[in-house]
């Protein structure tokens, strides 16, 4: 972990770490890393001016994306050791076997084809079954396109013959966090007369607050849920359709309410026509799905043209990865670099800093995909794992962050890894602003680099006037101590492309981690159990309950018993 002043000081703990059931060579590959690092103080301002070579070397642009990692805690010898690391855990093999619709995500016995959601139109596959996925992705891909059409023409209309305006996604997690992230991030892209919204929160107030500034007539709800199970959805759409039909009648349903889900049965019982019913299937995860009809929303928030542009970019980014060597391959230098500061020198936190605007849902919607995908704590066999799985993943856009929490980066005594993104230029023109906006993205990740020393300060303090002893006094406040790790990724400006681009490098590195960790990346057992307990517990919350509380810990047994105190009250 850092100790502030831009040294590592590595945790023996991790030196200690047991590692289950390892090949020899991946084994032995891991601590040889570990026993670099640990005796190894690297100093980025260092190795930049002594390698003229390291920013090409440790530089990586797609076409569409540009990747900076020169600023990281790695030099030649240790990239070696990563990269010999990822072959010895077979990565190629398994990049292979995910595109290929193995069934890697054991638990579920199921696949993980979201990239087959990107594929162009006339992919041939080598498997019958993968052809027939194919099959199914385009057909759905051929009734999102006729919908949104028919809202945009104006040709479907509300239960009083007016357009829809209106839009509101009533889904949680995978099936919110993506699609409201794009949205946000293609508003430039924005379909004329249409609005979009998302309620994902059961807190009344989300959706009563949507509600309250939309008439029924102009609405259309997309139910957007994968199970159709999940209670904060269901119960968001119950009271949509409640209040829907305080205006409208329930012949009214079919023009103002669609479902998006791979539980087709559930849904037409909620009441939605099964013609209404976007499918998906359950070879796509959750927070992988916003390339499937759970990305509907994003469809008709900015046209079918630019959601297939979006695809686009997810399948250049796939290309890229499955094609391009281990050096030069974006999501695996991304995600060896992720191992060097969980597992190497125990970074607990990485923070993604977007100086876009667009991007202000993105570190949201990063935290489901990397936290829920790699938060495990047994590797794919069920054995425990001592070592960590992935760093608290946070974030803010620039250059509001600034102004908010960089004064920890520079001189608090964590240190985090940060990803900045930067588009070059900008879709306006107002003054000097994107200029001014990029200068200060180079800045931070400069001064976290460089850092300020106190010999340097001292003398600018003299040089502005200030005595010796008043400049001795304030330098040490002054200190930045630099050798700070950041990465720059820029692309020209923020469109359906770059976020396809953008998307997929992310999931990538995530699945890169997940290989290097052995663990399943695809399932997400603990929140279900969440989701169990909720179930169990809401039956005590009821006003005619009169047991006390079974298997609950006298802690929760007491906050039960306040709160139907307080409701008898009130
Ligand atoms: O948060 C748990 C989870 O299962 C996510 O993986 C998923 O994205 C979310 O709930 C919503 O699930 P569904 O689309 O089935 O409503």
């Amino acid at each position: 972990m850092s100790n502030g002043t831009g040294n590592f000081t590595k945790s023996k703990i991790m030196q200690n770490t047991k590692l289950p059931h390892w090949p020899d060579d991946k084994k032995t590959l891991w601590r040889e890393l570990q026993a670099y690092y640990e005796t190894t103080q690297l100093d980025i301002n260092a190795l930049l001016s002594k390698d003229i070579l390291r920013t090409e070397k440790l530089s990586v642009d797609t076409g569409t994306l540009f990747l900076d990692f020169s600023k990281n805690q790695v030099d030649d010898r240790a990239l070696k050791l990563l990269i010999d690391l990822a072959g010895a855990c077979d990565l190629k093999e398994k990049i292979t076997q995910m595109f290929d619709g193995d069934p890697v995500n054991n638990t579920e016995k199921r696949a993980a084809l979201h990239t087959t959601l990107r594929c162009p139109h006339n992919a041939d596959f080598k498997s019958e079954g993968a052809n027939q996925q194919q099959a199914q992705v385009q057909e759905t891909l051929k009734k999102m396109t006729s919908f949104c059409n028919a809202i945009h023409s104006g040709q479907h209309r509300g239960y009083t013959g007016k357009t829809i305006t209106d839009i509101v996604n009533l889904g949680v997690g995978g099936s919110d966090l993506g699609p409201k992230m794009a949205c946000h991030a293609l508003r430039v892209f924005q379909q004329p007369g249409i609005t979009t919204h998302f309620v994902s929160n059961i807190d009344d107030t989300d959706l009563g607050h949507t509600l309250a500034h939309i008439n029924p007539e102009k609405t259309l709800f997309i139910v957007a849920s994968k199970s159709f199970t999940t209670q904060e959805t269901m119960r968001n759409a119950n009271s949509a359709r409640a209040w829907f039909l305080a205006s409208a009648e329930q012949k009214d349903i079919c023009s103002h309410f669609i479902a998006v889900s791979s539980n087709i049965d559930r849904a037409v019982t909620f009441g939605i026509e099964e013609d209404n019913v976007f499918p998906l299937w359950n070879w796509v995860g959750g927070r992988y799905s916003l390339w499937s009809s759970i990305g509907l929303s994003i469809a008709l928030a900015i046209g079918m043209d630019n959601f297939k542009e979006l695809l686009a970019g997810g399948h250049e980014m796939d290309a890229h990865f499955s094609n391009t060597p281990f050096a030069q391959n974006g999501p695996v230098i991304m995600g060896l670099l992720g191992i060097v500061y969980s597992n190497m020198l125990n970074v607990p936190t990485q923070a993604i800093i977007p100086y876009d605007e667009n991007l202000t849902f993105f570190p949201d919607y990063l935290q489901q995909l990397e936290m829920e995908s790699n938060g495990k704590g047994v590797n794919k066999n069920g054995t425990p794992i001592t070592y960590q799985t992935g760093q608290i993943l946070w974030g803010s856009i620039g250059t509001n962050s600034q102004h908010s929490f960089h004064q920890l980066f520079h001189q608090g005594k964590h240190t985090c890894n940060i990803d900045f993104l930067l588009p070059l230029s900008s879709h306006y023109n107002l003054g000097n602003q994107h200029k001014y906006l990029v200068s200060n993205c180079l800045a931070q990740a400069q001064a976290l680099l460089k850092g300020k020393p106190e010999d340097e300060i001292k003398q600018e303090l003299i040089s502005q006037g200030l005595d010796e002893t008043e400049a001795c006094n304030l330098a040490p406040h002054k200190v930045v101590p630099g050798n700070k790790p950041s990465t720059l990724i820029c692309y020209e400006k923020m469109t359906p492309r770059v976020l396809g681009n953008l998307i997929a490098l992310y999931e990538h590195k995530v699945y890169v981690q997940s290989v290097i960790w052995d663990i399943n990346p695809f399932d997400q057992w603990g929140v279900e159990y969440g989701k169990q307990l909720c179930d169990s517990i809401e039956p005590y919350l009821k006003s005619d309950c009169n047991t006390s509380p079974k298997g609950v810990d006298p802690s929760t047994a007491q906050i039960i018993s306040r709160y139907h105190r307080l409701k008898r009250k009130s």
